[in-house]
């Protein structure tokens, strides 16, 4: 059956099983194969996306519960293909990734909270994370990497362009 699917804003027809999950729509279907796979039943964190700039685990999402839905992947974090996300940046400079499996869902996770949450205490990240399991253990530098896109200017200015989106969400 054919669906009607926006992906980093840009619309998308796919022919699948309406009730296939958005993960492997996304994979398979659209070659986005930045988001991953990793337990899924909704419990690891590495498939989350944005949905209408809410973190959302794509693994258990179906496919037909997305019309008229913005959905926000990896893929689409960075303004432009010269310029990092804040959040991409600080992970750079904090050296965030090892293995790198877990880690566009912790972005993904990290940049929503930022939307609705600029200035977020230690408790609120630890609280907005808790849902992405990193197997290499980096939350430490997960935490320094978000406090440190927080507080810069960039940021700020960078993350202000989410909170329509942030406010169009009913989740
Ligand atoms: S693969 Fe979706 S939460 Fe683990
Ligand atoms: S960087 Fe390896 S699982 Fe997180």
């Amino acid at each position: 059956m054919k669906k009607k699917l926006s992906v980093n804003g840009v619309q998308h027809t796919v022919d699948v099983d309406p009730s296939t999950p958005l993960l492997w729509v996304l994979r398979e279907q659209l070659a986005l194969t930045g988001t991953k796979f990793g337990c899924g039943i909704a419990q690891c964190g590495a498939c989350t996306v944005m949905i209408d700039g809410v973190p959302i685990r794509s693994c258990v999402l179906p496919l037909a519960s997305l019309e008229g839905r913005q959905v926000m992947t990896i893929e689409g974090l960075a303004p432009s293909d010269e310029k990092l996300h804040p959040l991409q940046q600080a992970w750079i400079e904090h050296q965030v990734p090892q293995c790198g499996y877990c880690q566009s869902g912790q972005l993904m996770s990290a940049a929503a909270l930022l939307a609705r949450n600029p200035e977020p205490t230690d408790a609120e990240i630890d609280g907005a994370m808790q849902g992405n399991i990193c197997r290499c253990g980096m939350y430490g530098r997960i935490r320094k990497a978000i406090k440190s896109a927080a507080t810069s200017r960039i940021a700020q200015s960078e993350l202000h362009t989410f909170d329509k989106t942030d406010e169009a969400s009913d989740e």
